[in-house]
Protein backbone atom coordinates (compact mmCIF):
# COMPACT_ATOMS: atom_id res chain seq x y z
CA UNK A 1 0.00 0.00 0.00
CA UNK A 2 1.24 3.92 -0.96
CA UNK A 3 0.45 6.76 0.85
CA UNK A 4 0.65 10.04 -0.39
CA UNK A 5 -0.14 13.05 2.07
CA UNK A 6 -1.17 16.21 0.69
CA UNK A 7 -0.32 18.69 3.46
CA UNK A 8 -2.61 21.35 3.83
CA UNK A 9 -2.77 21.70 8.00
CA UNK A 10 -5.70 20.78 9.98
CA UNK A 11 -6.85 19.93 5.69
CA UNK A 12 -4.03 17.15 5.57
CA UNK A 13 -5.22 13.91 4.10
CA UNK A 14 -4.00 10.53 2.56
CA UNK A 15 -4.02 9.46 -1.00
CA UNK A 16 -3.77 5.26 -0.63
CA UNK A 17 -2.82 3.69 -3.60
CA UNK A 18 -3.14 -0.12 -4.36
CA UNK A 19 -4.39 -2.93 -6.03
CA UNK A 20 -7.58 -4.61 -4.55
CA UNK A 21 -7.90 -1.97 -1.91
CA UNK A 22 -11.92 -1.32 -2.72
CA UNK A 23 -13.49 -4.18 -0.25
CA UNK A 24 -11.11 -2.44 2.77
CA UNK A 25 -12.69 1.36 2.62
CA UNK A 26 -15.20 0.87 5.54
CA UNK A 27 -12.08 -0.30 7.67
CA UNK A 28 -10.43 2.10 6.52
CA UNK A 29 -13.40 5.24 7.81
CA UNK A 30 -13.82 3.22 10.73
CA UNK A 31 -12.23 6.24 13.06
CA UNK A 32 -14.02 9.12 11.67
CA UNK A 33 -17.01 8.74 13.72
CA UNK A 34 -19.34 9.42 10.63
CA UNK A 35 -22.99 9.33 11.25
CA UNK A 36 -23.91 8.45 7.88
CA UNK A 37 -22.63 7.44 4.60
CA UNK A 38 -24.03 8.04 1.20
CA UNK A 39 -22.17 6.87 -1.87
CA UNK A 40 -22.71 8.99 -4.94
CA UNK A 41 -22.15 7.06 -8.74
CA UNK A 42 -23.83 6.67 -11.68
CA UNK A 43 -25.11 3.35 -13.05
CA UNK A 44 -22.14 2.15 -14.78
CA UNK A 45 -19.60 2.39 -12.24
CA UNK A 46 -22.64 1.40 -9.26
CA UNK A 47 -23.19 -1.53 -11.27
CA UNK A 48 -19.77 -3.10 -11.05
CA UNK A 49 -18.23 -2.02 -7.60
CA UNK A 50 -21.17 -0.29 -5.84
CA UNK A 51 -22.08 -3.74 -3.58
CA UNK A 52 -18.21 -4.29 -2.53
CA UNK A 53 -18.77 -0.58 -1.64
CA UNK A 54 -21.72 -0.72 0.23
CA UNK A 55 -21.12 -3.90 1.87
CA UNK A 56 -17.25 -2.70 3.00
CA UNK A 57 -19.27 0.44 4.98
CA UNK A 58 -22.42 -2.00 6.23
CA UNK A 59 -19.84 -4.42 7.75
CA UNK A 60 -17.85 -1.07 9.58
CA UNK A 61 -20.64 -0.26 11.30
CA UNK A 62 -22.34 2.77 9.14
CA UNK A 63 -25.44 3.58 8.04
CA UNK A 64 -25.62 3.62 4.43
CA UNK A 65 -27.31 5.36 1.50
CA UNK A 66 -26.55 5.18 -2.59
CA UNK A 67 -27.62 8.21 -4.80
CA UNK A 68 -27.13 7.16 -8.29
CA UNK A 69 -26.99 10.11 -11.25
CA UNK A 70 -26.78 9.54 -14.96
CA UNK A 71 -23.35 8.81 -16.68
CA UNK A 72 -21.87 11.85 -18.54
CA UNK A 73 -20.50 15.27 -18.05
CA UNK A 74 -23.97 16.95 -19.38
CA UNK A 75 -25.29 15.61 -16.08
CA UNK A 76 -22.41 17.65 -14.25
CA UNK A 77 -25.40 20.61 -13.59
CA UNK A 78 -27.48 22.68 -10.74
CA UNK A 79 -30.35 20.09 -11.51
CA UNK A 80 -28.06 17.27 -9.88
CA UNK A 81 -26.80 18.46 -7.30
CA UNK A 82 -30.06 19.45 -6.40
CA UNK A 83 -31.38 15.90 -6.87
CA UNK A 84 -28.63 14.63 -4.99
CA UNK A 85 -29.19 17.75 -2.00
CA UNK A 86 -32.51 16.36 -1.81
CA UNK A 87 -31.84 12.95 -1.32
CA UNK A 88 -29.82 13.83 1.21
CA UNK A 89 -32.45 15.70 2.99
CA UNK A 90 -34.56 13.01 3.07
CA UNK A 91 -32.66 11.01 4.67
CA UNK A 92 -31.79 12.84 7.54
CA UNK A 93 -28.05 12.95 6.79
CA UNK A 94 -26.79 15.57 9.27
CA UNK A 95 -23.29 17.65 9.91
CA UNK A 96 -21.75 14.12 10.49
CA UNK A 97 -22.47 12.94 7.75
CA UNK A 98 -19.85 11.70 4.76
CA UNK A 99 -20.11 11.46 1.10
CA UNK A 100 -18.22 8.87 -0.96
CA UNK A 101 -17.63 9.91 -4.29
CA UNK A 102 -17.45 6.47 -6.49
CA UNK A 103 -16.69 7.14 -10.31
CA UNK A 104 -14.42 9.40 -12.59
CA UNK A 105 -14.16 12.76 -12.00
CA UNK A 106 -17.99 13.91 -13.32
CA UNK A 107 -18.86 11.96 -9.85
CA UNK A 108 -15.93 13.13 -7.86
CA UNK A 109 -16.89 17.03 -8.59
CA UNK A 110 -20.40 16.95 -8.49
CA UNK A 111 -20.05 15.02 -4.86
CA UNK A 112 -16.90 17.37 -3.87
CA UNK A 113 -19.12 20.49 -4.41
CA UNK A 114 -22.58 18.76 -3.13
CA UNK A 115 -20.57 17.81 0.47
CA UNK A 116 -18.81 21.53 0.34
CA UNK A 117 -22.70 23.23 0.46
CA UNK A 118 -24.45 21.20 2.28
CA UNK A 119 -25.42 22.10 5.65
CA UNK A 120 -22.49 24.65 4.89
CA UNK A 121 -19.86 21.50 4.37
CA UNK A 122 -19.63 17.88 5.45
CA UNK A 123 -16.78 15.56 5.09
CA UNK A 124 -16.54 13.90 1.75
CA UNK A 125 -14.06 11.04 0.60
CA UNK A 126 -13.10 10.49 -3.40
CA UNK A 127 -12.93 6.75 -4.58
CA UNK A 128 -11.58 7.73 -8.29
CA UNK A 129 -12.74 5.19 -10.64
CA UNK A 130 -10.70 6.43 -14.09
CA UNK A 131 -7.32 6.76 -14.70
CA UNK A 132 -7.80 10.68 -15.00
CA UNK A 133 -9.64 10.87 -11.55
CA UNK A 134 -6.93 9.16 -9.66
CA UNK A 135 -3.91 10.99 -10.81
CA UNK A 136 -5.88 14.86 -11.35
CA UNK A 137 -9.12 15.23 -9.99
CA UNK A 138 -9.58 13.70 -6.96
CA UNK A 139 -6.73 15.11 -5.76
CA UNK A 140 -6.33 19.16 -4.83
CA UNK A 141 -9.93 19.71 -3.85
CA UNK A 142 -11.15 21.60 -6.95
CA UNK A 143 -15.05 20.80 -7.12
CA UNK A 144 -17.63 22.23 -9.34
CA UNK A 145 -20.33 21.73 -12.25
CA UNK A 146 -20.84 23.27 -15.22
CA UNK A 147 -23.16 26.09 -16.15
CA UNK A 148 -24.89 26.29 -19.64
CA UNK A 149 -22.61 29.59 -20.15
CA UNK A 150 -19.29 27.45 -19.43
CA UNK A 151 -17.62 24.61 -18.26
CA UNK A 152 -16.54 24.33 -14.63
CA UNK A 153 -17.55 27.88 -14.05
CA UNK A 154 -19.45 27.17 -10.85
CA UNK A 155 -17.71 25.78 -7.98
CA UNK A 156 -15.63 25.75 -4.58
CA UNK A 157 -12.16 24.66 -3.27
CA UNK A 158 -13.06 22.05 -1.10
CA UNK A 159 -10.42 19.20 -0.01
CA UNK A 160 -11.38 15.51 0.24
CA UNK A 161 -10.98 13.63 3.87
CA UNK A 162 -9.46 10.55 2.06
CA UNK A 163 -8.49 9.75 -1.71
CA UNK A 164 -8.93 5.63 -2.28
CA UNK A 165 -6.92 4.26 -5.12
CA UNK A 166 -7.75 0.81 -6.12
CA UNK A 167 -5.72 0.36 -9.65
CA UNK A 168 -7.91 -2.31 -10.25
CA UNK A 169 -11.28 -1.12 -11.04
CA UNK A 170 -9.33 0.57 -14.22
CA UNK A 171 -9.26 -3.22 -15.32
CA UNK A 172 -13.13 -2.05 -16.82
CA UNK A 173 -12.33 1.16 -17.72
CA UNK A 174 -12.25 2.08 -21.70
CA UNK A 175 -8.84 1.91 -23.75
CA UNK A 176 -9.74 5.60 -24.85
CA UNK A 177 -10.38 6.71 -21.19
CA UNK A 178 -7.14 5.28 -19.82
CA UNK A 179 -5.36 7.04 -22.27
CA UNK A 180 -6.76 10.51 -21.21
CA UNK A 181 -5.33 9.70 -17.92
CA UNK A 182 -2.12 8.92 -19.74
CA UNK A 183 -2.31 12.10 -21.12
CA UNK A 184 -2.67 13.80 -18.06
CA UNK A 185 0.44 11.92 -16.60
CA UNK A 186 2.51 12.97 -19.70
CA UNK A 187 1.46 16.93 -18.41
CA UNK A 188 3.32 15.65 -15.04
CA UNK A 189 6.45 14.29 -16.76
CA UNK A 190 6.62 17.83 -18.79
CA UNK A 191 6.06 20.24 -16.32
CA UNK A 192 7.69 18.60 -13.32
CA UNK A 193 9.67 15.03 -13.50
CA UNK A 194 11.90 14.67 -16.68
CA UNK A 195 12.17 10.87 -14.59
CA UNK A 196 8.41 10.33 -15.35
CA UNK A 197 8.81 11.36 -18.67
CA UNK A 198 11.77 8.69 -19.30
CA UNK A 199 9.53 6.26 -17.24
CA UNK A 200 6.58 7.04 -19.53
CA UNK A 201 8.63 6.58 -22.70
CA UNK A 202 10.21 3.18 -21.76
CA UNK A 203 7.66 1.51 -20.27
CA UNK A 204 4.54 2.09 -22.56
CA UNK A 205 3.80 -1.71 -22.59
CA UNK A 206 3.27 -2.46 -19.60
CA UNK A 207 1.84 0.66 -18.61
CA UNK A 208 -1.05 -0.32 -21.30
CA UNK A 209 -1.32 -3.73 -19.93
CA UNK A 210 -2.13 -2.84 -16.87
CA UNK A 211 0.57 -4.29 -15.13
CA UNK A 212 0.41 -2.78 -11.27
CA UNK A 213 3.66 -2.30 -10.96
CA UNK A 214 4.81 0.70 -13.54
CA UNK A 215 1.09 1.36 -13.32
CA UNK A 216 1.20 2.14 -9.67
CA UNK A 217 4.01 3.95 -10.08
CA UNK A 218 3.10 6.11 -12.52
CA UNK A 219 0.18 6.84 -10.42
CA UNK A 220 1.69 7.85 -6.91
CA UNK A 221 4.00 9.80 -9.05
CA UNK A 222 1.36 11.82 -10.37
CA UNK A 223 -0.47 12.31 -6.66
CA UNK A 224 3.01 13.03 -5.23
CA UNK A 225 3.50 16.12 -7.97
CA UNK A 226 -0.22 17.43 -7.17
CA UNK A 227 -0.14 16.97 -3.83
CA UNK A 228 3.62 18.87 -3.35
CA UNK A 229 1.68 22.12 -6.04
CA UNK A 230 -1.32 21.97 -4.36
CA UNK A 231 0.22 22.15 -0.67
CA UNK A 232 2.21 25.12 -2.19
CA UNK A 233 -0.39 26.95 -4.19
CA UNK A 234 -3.93 25.69 -3.24
CA UNK A 235 -6.16 28.02 -4.68
CA UNK A 236 -4.09 28.80 -7.56
CA UNK A 237 -3.14 32.30 -7.15
CA UNK A 238 0.49 31.64 -9.28
CA UNK A 239 2.22 28.02 -8.93
CA UNK A 240 -0.51 25.75 -9.14
CA UNK A 241 -1.69 27.35 -12.78
CA UNK A 242 1.21 25.08 -13.92
CA UNK A 243 -1.11 22.12 -14.08
CA UNK A 244 -2.90 23.60 -16.50
CA UNK A 245 -0.21 23.11 -19.38
CA UNK A 246 -1.90 22.03 -22.31
CA UNK A 247 -5.15 23.20 -21.26
CA UNK A 248 -5.17 26.55 -23.06
CA UNK A 249 -5.18 25.34 -26.54
CA UNK A 250 -7.26 22.05 -25.14
CA UNK A 251 -9.95 24.04 -23.74
CA UNK A 252 -10.46 25.93 -26.98
CA UNK A 253 -10.65 22.55 -29.36
CA UNK A 254 -13.16 20.94 -26.88
CA UNK A 255 -15.35 23.95 -26.81
CA UNK A 256 -14.51 24.70 -30.42
CA UNK A 257 -16.15 20.85 -31.08
CA UNK A 258 -18.61 21.42 -28.62
CA UNK A 259 -17.24 19.16 -26.17
CA UNK A 260 -18.02 15.91 -28.50
CA UNK A 261 -15.65 14.86 -31.05
CA UNK A 262 -12.19 15.05 -27.93
CA UNK A 263 -12.19 13.18 -24.64
CA UNK A 264 -11.15 16.15 -22.64
CA UNK A 265 -7.18 14.40 -21.91
CA UNK A 266 -7.38 13.82 -26.06
CA UNK A 267 -7.82 17.47 -26.63
CA UNK A 268 -5.05 18.40 -23.99
CA UNK A 269 -2.56 15.95 -25.90
CA UNK A 270 -2.84 18.15 -28.71
CA UNK A 271 -2.80 21.22 -26.51
CA UNK A 272 0.65 20.01 -24.97
CA UNK A 273 1.89 19.51 -28.35
CA UNK A 274 0.73 22.42 -29.73
CA UNK A 275 1.91 24.45 -26.57
CA UNK A 276 5.28 23.03 -26.76
CA UNK A 277 5.91 24.15 -30.26
CA UNK A 278 4.45 27.60 -29.40
CA UNK A 279 7.60 27.73 -26.76
CA UNK A 280 10.02 26.50 -29.08
CA UNK A 281 8.32 29.55 -31.62
CA UNK A 282 9.19 31.70 -28.54
CA UNK A 283 12.66 30.83 -28.04
CA UNK A 284 11.93 28.89 -24.80
CA UNK A 285 12.22 25.11 -25.52
CA UNK A 286 14.55 23.59 -27.83
CA UNK A 287 13.22 21.84 -30.97
CA UNK A 288 14.56 18.49 -29.86
CA UNK A 289 12.79 18.42 -26.40
CA UNK A 290 9.66 19.66 -28.35
CA UNK A 291 9.89 16.72 -30.78
CA UNK A 292 10.28 13.95 -27.32
CA UNK A 293 6.99 15.43 -26.40
CA UNK A 294 5.24 14.51 -29.22
CA UNK A 295 6.96 11.05 -29.33
CA UNK A 296 5.36 9.68 -26.12
CA UNK A 297 2.06 11.50 -26.71
CA UNK A 298 2.03 9.90 -30.18
CA UNK A 299 3.46 6.48 -28.78
CA UNK A 300 0.47 6.12 -26.70
CA UNK A 301 -1.73 6.13 -29.85
CA UNK A 302 -3.38 9.63 -28.30
CA UNK A 303 -4.00 12.39 -30.78
CA UNK A 304 -0.91 15.36 -30.88
CA UNK A 305 -2.18 17.43 -33.89
CA UNK A 306 -5.15 19.85 -34.70
CA UNK A 307 -7.46 18.49 -37.42
CA UNK A 308 -7.31 20.55 -40.52
CA UNK A 309 -11.02 21.58 -40.20
CA UNK A 310 -10.27 23.40 -36.75
CA UNK A 311 -9.32 27.04 -37.73
CA UNK A 312 -6.91 29.02 -35.91
CA UNK A 313 -8.89 32.33 -35.68
CA UNK A 314 -11.86 30.34 -33.89
CA UNK A 315 -9.42 28.70 -31.28
CA UNK A 316 -7.98 32.10 -30.61
CA UNK A 317 -11.71 33.82 -30.26
CA UNK A 318 -12.05 30.88 -27.28
CA UNK A 319 -8.77 31.08 -25.70
CA UNK A 320 -9.45 34.67 -25.17
CA UNK A 321 -12.95 34.12 -23.43
CA UNK A 322 -11.10 31.16 -21.36
CA UNK A 323 -11.29 31.51 -17.73
CA UNK A 324 -7.53 31.36 -17.24
CA UNK A 325 -7.62 34.80 -18.75
CA UNK A 326 -6.43 37.28 -16.47
CA UNK A 327 -6.93 41.42 -17.42
CA UNK A 328 -7.68 40.82 -20.95
CA UNK A 329 -4.16 38.51 -20.91
CA UNK A 330 -4.11 34.87 -22.17
CA UNK A 331 -1.74 32.80 -19.95
CA UNK A 332 0.16 29.95 -21.45
CA UNK A 333 2.15 27.10 -19.56
CA UNK A 334 5.40 26.54 -21.88
CA UNK A 335 7.94 24.14 -21.02
CA UNK A 336 11.47 25.52 -21.10
CA UNK A 337 12.85 21.51 -20.82
CA UNK A 338 11.26 18.77 -20.10
CA UNK A 339 10.35 18.95 -16.07
CA UNK A 340 10.47 22.37 -15.82
CA UNK A 341 8.04 25.03 -17.22
CA UNK A 342 7.11 28.82 -17.38
CA UNK A 343 3.99 30.69 -16.50
CA UNK A 344 3.46 33.25 -19.84
CA UNK A 345 1.37 35.65 -19.78
CA UNK A 346 1.19 39.05 -23.19
CA UNK A 347 2.17 36.40 -26.12
CA UNK A 348 2.41 37.89 -29.41
CA UNK A 349 -1.15 36.23 -31.21
CA UNK A 350 0.81 36.01 -34.34
CA UNK A 351 3.45 33.48 -32.19
CA UNK A 352 0.05 31.60 -31.09
CA UNK A 353 -1.50 31.45 -34.98
CA UNK A 354 1.84 30.09 -36.16
CA UNK A 355 2.30 27.47 -33.17
CA UNK A 356 -2.20 26.06 -34.33
CA UNK A 357 -0.36 25.85 -37.99
P1 LIG B 1 -16.00 10.55 -16.30
O1 LIG B 1 -16.18 10.76 -14.87
O2 LIG B 1 -17.08 11.01 -17.23
O3 LIG B 1 -15.72 9.00 -16.57
C1 LIG B 1 -15.55 8.54 -17.89
C2 LIG B 1 -16.46 7.35 -18.19
O4 LIG B 1 -15.91 6.18 -17.56
C3 LIG B 1 -17.86 7.49 -17.66
O5 LIG B 1 -18.77 6.93 -18.58
C4 LIG B 1 -17.83 6.66 -16.37
O6 LIG B 1 -19.09 6.17 -15.98
C5 LIG B 1 -16.92 5.53 -16.79
N1 LIG B 1 -16.22 4.85 -15.71
C6 LIG B 1 -15.65 5.40 -14.61
N2 LIG B 1 -14.95 4.48 -13.95
C7 LIG B 1 -15.08 3.32 -14.60
C8 LIG B 1 -14.57 2.01 -14.42
N3 LIG B 1 -13.72 1.74 -13.44
N4 LIG B 1 -14.94 1.04 -15.29
C9 LIG B 1 -15.76 1.34 -16.34
N5 LIG B 1 -16.24 2.55 -16.60
C10 LIG B 1 -15.90 3.54 -15.74
O7 LIG B 1 -14.64 11.21 -16.84
P2 LIG B 1 -13.23 11.50 -16.17
O8 LIG B 1 -12.29 11.61 -17.29
O9 LIG B 1 -12.95 10.60 -15.04
O10 LIG B 1 -13.44 12.95 -15.53
C11 LIG B 1 -13.72 14.08 -16.32
C12 LIG B 1 -14.27 15.16 -15.45
O11 LIG B 1 -13.29 15.51 -14.49
C13 LIG B 1 -14.65 16.42 -16.18
O12 LIG B 1 -15.90 16.87 -15.71
C14 LIG B 1 -13.57 17.41 -15.78
O13 LIG B 1 -14.02 18.74 -15.76
C15 LIG B 1 -13.23 16.92 -14.41
N6 LIG B 1 -11.87 17.28 -13.94
C16 LIG B 1 -11.77 17.86 -12.73
C17 LIG B 1 -10.53 18.17 -12.23
C18 LIG B 1 -10.42 18.75 -10.86
O14 LIG B 1 -9.31 19.16 -10.46
N7 LIG B 1 -11.48 18.77 -10.09
C19 LIG B 1 -9.37 17.91 -12.98
C20 LIG B 1 -9.51 17.31 -14.22
C21 LIG B 1 -10.79 16.99 -14.70
N1 LIG C 1 -6.59 20.04 -12.82
C1 LIG C 1 -5.96 21.26 -12.49
C2 LIG C 1 -5.99 21.58 -11.04
O1 LIG C 1 -6.43 20.79 -10.23
O2 LIG C 1 -5.56 22.62 -10.66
Amino acid sequence: MQTVRVELGERSYDIVIDTGILSGIGERIKGFNFSKVAVISNPTVFNIYGDVVINSIKNAGFETLNVIIPDGEEYKNFNQTYQILTELLKNKLDRKSCLIALGGGVIGDITGFVASIYMRGIDFIQVPTTLLSQVDSSVGGKTGVNHELGKNMIGTFYQPRLVWIDIDTLKTLPKREILCGIAEIIKYGVIWDEELFEFLMHHRESILNLDPLPLTHIIRRSCEIKAEVVSKDEREAGLRAILNYGHTIGHAIETETGYSRFLHGEAIAIGMNREAWLSEIMGFLNRKDALKIKAVIDSYGLPSELPEDLNADKLISHMKLDKKVEAGEMKFILPEKIGKVKIQKGIDIENVRKALN
